[in-house]
């Protein structure tokens, strides 16, 4: 059985042609994923420039839209790779994940070997079994090389798969290789860069989890938060960035089905700016809630005197710590 060994060059290229390393230190990497508009923390920086470094997945798990996928993203634009993404699923199997053939295209082939009189069945196997004929899947693409470097293979939502495929990736996160029958085993010599992330929905086996350093992406501080909405929701009014910040957070401490990630922030934050909001009211509040709560048992709660009561809370928050930067500003 054969052993294709895929070769790639050490750096990549980015989309302007420069060559960009993988980040030497964890400000450097703080540095490249600021570049791409993703406000890290230093712990995950620091998670992030072990994996690089080591060459070692990273396994992201944490609630819903805190940034899991997006780390993935600005990587791959950042470092000007390839994103080979796997959206996991319950049913997952081999054919959607790693590669297929292409039975129609093997069909008419041998079709017209047969009317071409050609008998000679070997030769015609060995064609419809070639590269040509094979589909290449996510798994597959990522351990093909790139002229731009290894891609970043993007395993997203492990948790939604179920057990039989996390022993078979398991394989091919050891091995960084996987075997058709028909060709032989397929292997990349420089591994994929590899990020996996989970909702948590069920637990990841421990056995895949000692494969990878782990990092749990928990919700931003509100200083951050506040960074995060100003880098994506550029036109949004200083004043009303604040007041979002600070309701969104306070509603995170709040006994709530569904908490608010930070993409609910980030929506929050456009949908109000496209009504020409500069200010939280009560009013508006009530109109749009549904912006960053999902389930009307959390919206029934919420609504009326209760976002009145965190609206009155953190209006007076934000104008102590004005006067405190205003008092500052003059002593
Ligand atoms: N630290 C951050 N810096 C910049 N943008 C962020 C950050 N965290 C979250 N976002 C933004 O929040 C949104 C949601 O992020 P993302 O889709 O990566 O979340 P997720 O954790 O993968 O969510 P899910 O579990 O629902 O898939 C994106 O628009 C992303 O740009
Ligand atoms: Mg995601």
């Amino acid at each position: 059985m054969a052993l294709w060994v895929c070769s790639t060059p050490e750096s990549s290229l980015s989309l302007t042609g420069m060559t960009i390393p993988i980040p030497k230190s964890i400000d450097a990497t703080l540095t490249l994923l600021s570049q791409g508009g993703y406000i890290a923390d230093r712990s995950l920086a620091t998670a992030l420039y072990l994996s690089l470094s080591m060459g070692r997945p990273l396994l992201l798990e944490g609630e819903a839209g805190v940034g899991k996928t997006e780390i993935a993203k600005v990587l791959a634009a950042t470092l000007g790779r390839r994103l080979v993404r796997l959206q996991c699923y319950e049913g997952l199997d081999i054919a959607s994940a790693v590669y297929e053939w292409n039975y129609a295209g093997q069909m008419i082939q041998i079709r017209m070997a047969e009317a071409m009189g050609n008998s000679n069945t070997d030769s015609l196997s060995q064609d419809i079994f070639s590269d040509r004929f094979l589909i290449r899947r996510p798994l597959l693409q990522a351990l093909t090389p790139d002229a731009s470097g290894p891609p970043i293979l993007l395993i997203d939502e492990l948790d939604r798969t179920d057990e039989p495929f996390e022993a078979f990736l398991l394989e091919v996160l050891s091995d960084f290789q996987v075997t058709v029958p028909e060709l032989g085993t397929i292997k990349a010599d420089q591994p994929p860069i590899v990020i996996v992330t989970s909702n948590r929905t069920r637990e990841i086996h421990d056995a895949l989890k000692r494969r990878c350093l782990y990092h749990w992406v928990g919700y931003p501080t509100a200083a951050r938060e506040l960074e995060i909405l100003r880098a994506k929701v550029p036109g949004a009014d200083q004043r009303l960035a604040q007041e979002i910040v600070a309701f969104v957070q306070s509603l995170r401490d709040r006994d709530l089905f569904k908490q608010p990630g930070v993409a609910e922030t980030l929506d929050w934050a456009a949908a109000l700016t496209h009504l020409d909001k500069i200010a939280l009211d009560e009013q508006t509040i009530g109109d749009t809630l549904g912006v960053i709560l999902k389930y009307q048992d959390d919206i029934a709660r919420i609504q009326g005197s209760e976002a009145t009561k965190i609206l009155d809370q953190i209006k007076s928050e934000i104008a102590a710590a004005h006067d405190r930067v205003s008092l500052g500003g003059r002593l």
